[in-house]
């Protein structure tokens, strides 16, 4: 065989193996499965408050004061649909805008004992594809949570506490640009964030916003898969006068 010939076949050996290290090599890990104890159907989402969306707008507050009262199942499903729903079958598409359709933010609630009439207390994963709550834990766990949110009582004293946590690294997986990708996902869980306030207002329900918490701790409290970063705390109950 001629000097370029065997040239040319080391080269394609060497293109053969970069190819193959390439194929073979795990993408960065964005997905972690979580643990689940056992699994809640929700009811279906209704659509018909008599609320306006200007009206929802208008009146919509931070409230941090609840009753005891239990919230029913309804409101909890309507409040995981607000955050984070599946609207189009086909597409998947969801109540909230994403970056690339890449859906990267992830809804928990947990559930204060005798918080959810017909709902055990503990932490719950939800699942928008069939629109389930997936236990995680089976402790009520608002007092640790509240010292973790640096001892907001309002976290304590709801009934329950929605989390919104962000998998950067499924954006990032996207777009290849870090910057990008940490801009996409904190946008987006402002977008769920405002339609949770907007569904707790049309259900006569309070909550507030909270961005003061510490994200290892909250992750330790409620189990939560170490790739997700927690990005929001709504604690949600009857307002109380
Ligand atoms: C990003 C963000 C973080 C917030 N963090 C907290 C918080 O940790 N604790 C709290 O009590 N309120 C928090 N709030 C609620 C604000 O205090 C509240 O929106 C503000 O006082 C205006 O009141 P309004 O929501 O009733 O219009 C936060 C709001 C936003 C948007």
């Amino acid at each position: 065989m001629s000097r370029n010939g065997r040239i040319a076949i080391i080269i394609l050996i060497v293109l053969l193996g970069v190819t193959f290290i390439y194929l073979i090599w795990p993408e960065t890990e964005e997905t972690k499965p979580r643990e689940i104890i056992s699994i809640v159907s929700l009811p279906k989402a209704e659509m018909n408050t008599s609320v306006s969306v200007e009206v929802a707008i208008q009146n919509r507050r931070s409230i941090r004061h609840y009753t005891g009262d239990p919230l029913a199942l309804q409101d909890v499903s309507q409040l995981m649909w607000a955050a984070q729903g599946i609207t189009d079958p086909q597409t998947k598409f969801r109540t909230v805008p994403s970056g690339g359709h890449t859906y990267p933010l992830e809804v928990y609630i947990l559930a204060g004992k005798g918080g959810v009439t017909g709902l055990n207390e503990g932490v719950y994963h939800y699942n928008p594809f069939n629109n389930t709550l997936e236990q995680i834990l089976a402790t009520d766990v608002r007092s640790e949570l509240s010292q973790a949110a640096n001892g907001q009582q309002w976290v304590k004293e709801a009934p329950v506490n929605i989390i919104i946590t962000g998998n950067y690294q499924k954006m990032i997986n996207k777009y290849k640009d870090e910057e990008l990708s940490t801009r996409f996902v904190d946008m987006e869980a402002g977008h769920a964030g405002q339609n949770i306030y907007l569904e707790v207002e049309a259900r006569n329900l309070a909550t507030v916003a909270l961005g003061s918490f510490n994200d290892d701790l909250v992750h330790q409290v409620l189990n939560l898969p170490e790739n997700e970063k927690t990005l929001y705390i709504y604690p949600v109950g009857h307002a109380a006068l």
